[in-house]
């Protein structure tokens, strides 16, 4: 009799662990990002990957470029039988639309990086997001440019300051913001903020942008220049460059700490890419994904918002700061 009952319970239990595996396996995971060639996304995706084959599910990687791409991304993800998805969009004023796209397709919604607006402007509370503390991240870069242009013996009242802008985009807006408030309290003056407005977040976009900056103040010889990401800034490090200015006449301090930040910091000499505040795509990637997870396999619905933090990292302490951050 009683081996009977511990026979049954034993076949009862390898079901229960036959059905858990196969749920893991049923699962399916969409991050969509915006854009694929930048190292940052393929960080994150890199990190995504190792949360899928931890939990053993599937993820899908794919790249939406332009709004249209982003909602048939849905579509498609619908199709395959996915139950959440985590998107960058590329652009953050289709949010209804494609918290519309993702009801219809009855698929859990994350976003990550850049957060959805409502028609106004106002981002969606709902969408459970995971974006940088733009604000105090963009403080941190102000506040290294200023140590900088004192430890450089600079008048800072005759440094020129290029502002690589996409304001369009909140998190952007916020972080340039963050550095511009840093250097006005040290007294750097306002009329020497110039805006370049980048047509898409790339380095070519701000070189461009910052060329124009260049080319119109001639007089002014010690620049600083920041953005919403190293692409950018190293955008208008390129474009000092071609101005002819030296590096030591130039104090660049950007946001992420990716491949782009680290092949500059690996060039044999400094170039006016001071700095990076390295941010985590560990945590934008693996960390989401398995939010997701947990949210589509046990129903625990993530932090509506996580902000994460950043740390400032040069060419001589980058590898230090990689290896604390666990991005080794
Ligand atoms: C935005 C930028 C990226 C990266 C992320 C970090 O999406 O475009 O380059 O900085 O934010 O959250």
């Amino acid at each position: 009799m009683r081996l009977w009952k511990n026979l049954l319970m034993a076949g009862a239990m390898s079901v229960l662990v036959v059905s858990a595996v196969a749920a893991a396996a049923d699962v399916k995971i969409g991050f969509v990002v915006k854009q694929p060639e930048e190292p940052w996304f393929q960080d994150e995706w890199k990190f995504a990957d190792i949360a899928a084959k931890e939990k053993g599910f599937t993820l899908v990687k794919i790249a939406a470029e332009d709004g249209e791409k982003a909602l048939s991304a849905i579509d498609n993800l619908g199709a395959q039988g996915a139950q959440g998805v985590i998107i960058c969009t590329p652009d953050v004023k289709l949010g209804p639309g494609l918290v519309a796209r993702a009801n219809a397709n009855q698929l859990k919604l994350m976003t990550v990086d850049d957060r959805l607006v409502n028609s106004k402007g106002k981002p969606l509370e709902n969408v459970p997001h995971m974006g940088i503390s733009a604000t105090k991240i963009g403080e941190t870069v102000g506040q290294a440019i200023v140590d900088q242009i004192k430890a450089r013996g600079w008048n800072m009242k005759e440094v020129g300051a290029i502002r690589v802008s996409y304001d369009q985009l909140p998190t952007a807006k916020d972080r340039v913001e963050g550095a511009i408030s840093v250097l006005k309290q040290n007294g750097f003056l306002a009329q020497n903020v110039f805006d370049a407005p980048q047509s898409k977040t790339d380095t070519e976009a701000a070189l461009n942008a910052a060329t124009v900056v260049l080319n119109k103040n001639p007089g002014i010889k010690k620049w600083v220049a920041f953005g919403l990401n190293d692409e950018a800034v190293l955008g208008a490090v390129r474009a000092t460059e071609v101005a002819g200015l030296k590096a030591t006449d130039v104090v660049a301090v950007g946001i992420g700490g990716s491949d782009a930040a680290m092949n500059e910091f690996k060039k044999p000499s400094a170039t006016g890419f001071y700095g990076s505040v390295i941010i985590s795509p560990k945590r934008h990637g693996y960390e989401t994904t398995i939010n997701m997870y947990n949210w589509v396999t046990a129903n625990k619905e993530p932090e509506k918002l996580i902000l994460t933090s950043g740390k400032l990292a040069t060419r001589d302490t980058y590898k230090d700061v990689r290896k604390e951050l666990g991005l080794q």
